[in-house]
């Protein structure tokens, strides 16, 4: 991989890492390499979220997706950069969607900045011509978006701001679960039944075109059966818990809305609210609210070990705060997403 001369200077070169790699270096460098966006992240904003190095090994490399691990690696073997780019196989073949993150003692040194050329470099190579990166800042953090103002004079723009809240289970209100006439709540542990599989592939792709994406060139998704297979199966693999809530028009007999909380395996006190969809037709009937209700009774029975769950909203998507503020979610930080035409 080419040098860049303004970090060879400062002693560290840019190398790709393989999470498949088994020989005991190259395994420790991904260890590393997924360690970095972890302390960045604590260090920035006092909490993480970075997947755990085997969870990225087994979420990499799908028939959805590829990655490329890029690592910024000094001259005594330590990783202090790291981006991660993801490729959409299956639509969106425009985009790369990067994460980047550089050690808090090693910023400054341009080694961010080569990262990213080198990512736009293999963004192109791929034939792509969008890149997507977020940034992330505490509400109440008087420096703002500091990273985000880095990403603006490397010529990306703001696309989107989304709300990132939190749900403390242990002081929230406990809401009493209800049912919408004409419709039917069922909640599952685990992987949903296989009957249920292909409402569950077009909630999957309606929730890629009806969720707000702000300014960000994101396109539908294509999802069938097999692919919400192979993400039960590398979910189930990963050890994620999984709590489901569906919501069934009882006069079709079909699913048309459902919420999904997952408690990662590594983190038994803290989950994460993922995607919540009604679809358009059976708005307005507090569809949203019954599914969200129904999902937090069946986590609080089923991992009473958790004590926080966390969310990500656009700021402009008015019902589904509106359902987590009476839900209890309040929010703590943002993030925005933005967007470079190469
Ligand atoms: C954003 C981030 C990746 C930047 O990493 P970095 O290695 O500090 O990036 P660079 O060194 O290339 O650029 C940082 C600044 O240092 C300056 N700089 C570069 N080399 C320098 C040197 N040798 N001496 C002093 N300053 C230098 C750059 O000009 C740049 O200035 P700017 O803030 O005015 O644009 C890093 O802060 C980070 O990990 N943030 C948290 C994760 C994140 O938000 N990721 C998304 C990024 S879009």
């Amino acid at each position: 991989m080419a040098v860049h001369d303004p970090i060879a200077a400062a002693g560290v070169r840019l190398v790709e890492v393989d999470g498949s790699a088994t020989e005991p270096v190259a395994h420790a460098r991904y260890d590393a390499w997924a360690g970095v966006f972890d302390k960045a992240q604590l260090h920035d904003l006092g909490r993480s979220d970075a997947w755990s190095p085997d969870n990225l090994r087994e979420l990499g490399h799908a028939t959805t997706h590829r990655t490329v691990s890029l690592a910024a690696v000094t001259e005594d073997d330590k990783v202090v950069g790291a981006a991660k780019i993801t490729l959409p196989l299956r639509e969106n073949l425009h985009l790369s969607v990067l994460e980047l993150a550089v050690l808090p003692g090693w910023r400054r040194r341009g080694i961010g900045s080569a990262l990213l050329a080198e990512a736009e470099e293999i963004t192109r190579t791929h034939g792509r011509t969008t890149v997507l990166v977020e940034t992330d800042w505490n509400v109440d953090d008087p420096a703002g978006d500091v990273h985000g103002e880095w990403a603006g004079r490397r010529g990306f723009a703001p696309a989107q701001i989304m709300f990132m809240s939190v749900y403390d289970v242990r002081t929230a209100p406990v809401l009493e679960p209800f049912t919408p006439t004409g419709y039917a709540i069922e909640t599952h542990l685990g992987v949903p039944p296989d009957a249920d599989t292909t409402d569950r592939a077009y909630l999957a792709r309606r929730m890629s075109t009806d969720a707000p994406f702000g300014e960000t060139d994101w396109r539908e998704e294509d999802w069938d059966e097999e692919r919400v297979h192979e993400l039960d199966a590398k979910l189930t693999a990963i050890g994620r818990g999984r709590v489901h809530a569906f919501a069934r028009d009882l006069a079709s007999g079909c699913l048309v809305g459902f919420t999904e909380v997952q408690v990662p395996a590594e983190a038994p006190h803290l989950a994460y609210q993922q995607d919540t969809l009604v679809l358009r037709e059976h708005r307005g009937h507090r569809l949203g609210l019954a599914l969200k209700v129904a999902a937090a009774a069946l986590l609080r029975r089923a991992y009473p070990d958790v004590e926080t769950v966390r969310t990500w909203n656009a700021v402009e998507n008015e019902h589904m705060l509106a359902i987590n503020e009476a839900m209890g979610y309040a929010p703590v930080a943002y993030t925005r997403e933005w967007q470079k035409r190469l």
